[in-house]
């Protein structure tokens, strides 16, 4: 067949265009546990100059560190501290919200001393039920505050919001359409009627969840030149929104109704792979939870079941650092795997959940993180991890180190949220209250 010049400029334009499109979901998901791979774990007690820890004090001030440092250098990226500038303006306050059941107060951090954006802002809400400062949890949300609750007194959040049919955001815009649409994750009312605060803020707050080249969201403020990205080991998105966890700490330490040394940090899916990183690095936090948490998260690289290294850094390239893709296809070159991850809360309660359906995110992965993460938890004096098998689903393991695997797919339910608190009436001594 003979093309005339412009039949063959469009089949190369045609080309141009598909090619790409073409390559990326050419990435073949293993969900045979028969072809996981041989792998051996890096174990988190040996230290990389060949020396294994055997004492807590040598965790400390050497493995902990050192171990910290490999996460930040070839996955997470590097994390700027609180910026000198940073203030807290409460915007409202309703003692009497959810009929009265709750003091509703929505407080704003911002991160310069101007009033300009980025900054995020905090919903609180206390159960009016208590005898003195409470317990609390904290997590992200995906699409605005107003989204965790019908609550008609939540302010809707002007941020960038990604487009949703369902929910009625279009042009990245929030709207009343959206109040309350992701209520059945946060059942707000039975959280405080279980005696413990819900403090949460919208992850766009802190950085957009789209590859800008880190022109938007915090990452601006730590650069001179507005220049986002310096260098490969910088932190990305998933560092951001792990900063703002701490930033949020900052902030409930300053609030009398919050009891600030018993916070358990929940998230779930991307937004569980930056409470594990925010609970990693910042002591601060007394308990940390994971739901679904996958690859990145509480789930171990090496197995590549599901979603694999090369899956996620070339859907999700401002997740990490511009290091972590060099491991694409190559977790074994990893210095450190997910179940470090874990260890690094250590002795703080860690509770990893996963859900029998969300195979994306291999929950046996999450489970066998969870168990390698245990010597590090024992050396340290707990009771570390009560299970060497993976229990069935419905059957939570509640030990330091915690486990679910619950029927269903990925979400979170209430199935969830009572074993998480279970598990922190347990680490924060209420059990039987
Ligand atoms: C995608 C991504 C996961 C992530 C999830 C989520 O499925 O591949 O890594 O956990 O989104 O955040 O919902």
């Amino acid at each position: 067949m003979r093309l005339c010049p412009l039949e063959a400029l469009l089949i190369v334009a045609l080309l141009i265009v598909a090619l790409p499109a073409m390559e990326s979901p050419a990435q073949p998901t293993n969900y045979d546990e028969a072809r996981v791979p041989a792998y051996t774990l890096p174990h988190p007690l040996l230290r990389a100059d060949g020396t294994t820890i055997t004492d807590a004090a040598a965790w400390w001030t050497q493995r902990r560190p050192e171990l910290l440092r490999l996460f930040e250098t070839h996955v997470y990226g590097t994390v700027p501290g609180r910026p000198a500038t940073m203030r807290f303006a409460v915007r409202s306050v309703d003692p009497a919200a959810l009929g009265g059941r709750a003091t509703r107060k929505e407080v704003s951090i911002y991160f310069t001393a101007t009033d300009e954006r980025p900054r995020m802002d905090l919903l609180v809400y206390v159960p009016n039920d208590r005898s003195g400062p409470v317990p609390a949890f904290l997590g992200l949300n995906f699409y605005g505050n107003h989204t965790i609750h019908p609550d008609p007194g939540i302010t809707i959040t002007d941020q960038w919001v990604a487009n949703n049919d369902d929910f009625g955001i279009t042009n990245h815009r929030a709207s009343e359409a959206s109040r309350g649409v992701r209520a059945h994750r946060w059942p707000v009312e039975r959280i405080l009627e279980r005696g413990y605060a819900l403090v949460t803020a919208y992850y766009g707050d802190l950085d957009p969840d789209f590859d800008d080249g880190f022109r938007n969201g915090v990452h601006p403020l730590f650069s001179a030149d507005g220049q986002a990205s310096p260098d490969e080991t910088a932190w990305g998105a998933i560092g951001a929104w792990a900063w703002g966890l701490s930033r949020a700490m900052d902030y409930l330490e300053t609030d009398p109704a919050l009891d600030a040394r018993h916070v358990a940090l929940m998230g779930h899916s991307r937004l569980g792979k930056a409470a594990l990183w925010a609970g990693a690095r910042d002591e601060r936090f007394a308990l940390v939870i994971s739901n679904n948490s996958g690859c990145g998260g509480a789930a171990l690289s090496r197995r590549r079941f599901g979603e694999t290294l090369a899956h996620i850094n070339t859907r999700f390239p401002h997740w990490f650092n511009d290091v972590f893709p060099r491991y694409n296809d190559r977790e074994d070159a990893l210095p450190v795997d997910q179940h470090e991850l874990l260890a690094l809360i250590a002795p703080r309660p860690v509770y990893v959940a996963s859900a029998e359906d969300d195979r994306w995110a291999d929950p046996r992965g999450e489970f066998l993180a969870a168990l390698h993460a245990d010597p590090v938890y024992r050396l340290l004096g707990t009771d570390g991890f009560a299970a060497a098998t993976m229990p069935p689903v419905h059957a939570p393991v509640m030990s330091a180190i915690g486990y679910h695997l619950r029927a269903g797919a990925h979400d979170v339910t209430a199935y969830d949220w009572e074993r998480f608190m279970d598990f922190a009436d347990r680490h924060f001594g209420r059990a039987g209250r």
